[in-house]
């Protein structure tokens, strides 16, 4: 509800509705670069039971929100939540990242999955949801969000993460037909699980294709935006009276920020790699930029990051539908003090860009 949202500039940016600031929010916001963060991940012991634990999960979605001053809040949980409720027996190996014990080895394995129930399998992201949104009691907006179906699908296949994309492109090439069923199986569970999200409070949702990028520009469209647009165009868009923006994120995906923005999402996210102001000339009059600093410049001097943000600032220009993000997710050796530094860069110089 933005009316009894006491800051509701990332919404209206997200619109393209004039705003004072240009809103800022970092994916990873809550994370391992917090030393609030580490505390409660050491209370709960491991990474799961935080993410199905609400009160736990709720507890560090606050805690960079109430550090700086950001824009947004972002749900507490993990993209790989879906495969985990289809029986593939998710955990995380400390140096290793996310490892299914079930990985789909074959066309039966696929066939046999099951659609998740979110209020089944899932129910402890949507009561998580349902409490954040009411712990927050309209400070912020708060994202939803899931991983594209291209994106789990790659876990899936893999096993757990991947550099070479040997087995879920072996998939792709050689058994076509296998993968859509997958691909299609996944939009179905992503529709009814960002639906719940939005009934149960979030205010946006945003989808991650972090690996949209090792495609080529044939099998990005045909194996991952296809399905991407079958999900957006399944998405309950109002709740409440209020429009709920989706944002498509493809890292790797610059390419093809036109076929992305044909969608009909409402904001794009972008990697560092393209000046945001290149991105705004080619779709800016579609949809909104969210994005796009190096997470890499953190690691800089405080007046190094305020420079790098105050360009990024100018190549955008003037008006809204500007997000302020970093490219992906920020890293855990960040300082916080230079995250301090950066979201308050934004607010200091992004005023002049907006009004008249
Ligand atoms: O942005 C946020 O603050 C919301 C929370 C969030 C997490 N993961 C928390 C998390 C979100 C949106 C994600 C998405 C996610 N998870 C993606 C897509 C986003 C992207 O980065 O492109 C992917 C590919 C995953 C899968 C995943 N989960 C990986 C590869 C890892 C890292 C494993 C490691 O040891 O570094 C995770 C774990 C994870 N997800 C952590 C957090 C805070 C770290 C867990 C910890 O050890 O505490």
């Amino acid at each position: 509800m933005t009316s009894f949202l006491k800051n509701d500039r990332f919404l209206r940016a997200l619109l393209r509705q004039p705003v004072d600031q240009t809103p800022v929010w970092m994916m990873r916001q809550a994370g391992r670069y917090l030393p609030e963060y580490r505390a409660t991940r050491a209370k709960a012991g491991d990474f799961m039971t935080l993410c199905k634990t609400p009160e736990l999960a709720c507890e560090v979605t606050l805690q960079p929100l109430d550090r700086y001053p950001l824009d947004a809040a972002i749900l507490f949980s993990d993209i790989l939540t879906i495969p985990d409720a289809m029986g593939l027996g998710l955990y995380f190996s400390e140096g290793e990242g996310p490892i299914f014990s079930h990985p789909l080895r074959n066309h039966q394995a696929i066939e046999a999955l099951g659609i998740p129930d979110p209020h089944q399998d899932l129910q402890y992201v949507i009561n998580a949801v349902s409490l954040i949104h009411r712990e927050l009691a309209g400070r912020v907006p708060l994202i939803g969000f899931s991983g594209s179906p291209w994106t789990l699908a790659t876990y899936m296949v893999e096993g757990g993460s991947t550099k070479t994309f040997s087995k879920i492109k072996g998939l792709l090439f050689d058994q076509p037909h296998s993968l859509h069923l997958l691909l299609d199986k996944l939009a179905q569970a992503v529709t009814l699980y960002l639906n719940a999200q939005i009934v149960a409070g979030a205010q946006a949702v945003m989808i991650f294709d972090t690996w949209g990028g090792v495609l080529t520009t044939r099998d990005y469209q045909l194996f991952s935006l296809q399905y991407m647009q079958q999900i957006v165009a399944g998405l309950q868009r109002e709740q409440a009276g209020q429009k709920v923006p989706v944002i498509l994120f493809t890292k790797g995906g610059n390419d093809w920020l036109e076929h992305i923005a044909a969608t009909g999402c409402d904001a794009v996210g972008l990697d560092w790699q393209l000046p945001i102001g290149e991105a705004r000339r080619r779709i800016g009059q579609k949809v909104a930029l969210q994005g796009n600093m190096d997470p890499c410049v953190l690691y800089a001097s405080p007046q190094r990051i305020r420079e790098e943000v105050a360009e990024i600032l100018a190549s955008y220009g003037h008006g809204s539908g500007h997000v302020f993000n970093l490219g992906h997710g920020i890293h855990p050796q960040v300082d916080p003090e230079h995250v301090g530094a950066f979201i308050h860069a934004v607010h200091e110089f992004s005023p002049m860009y907006h009004g008249s």
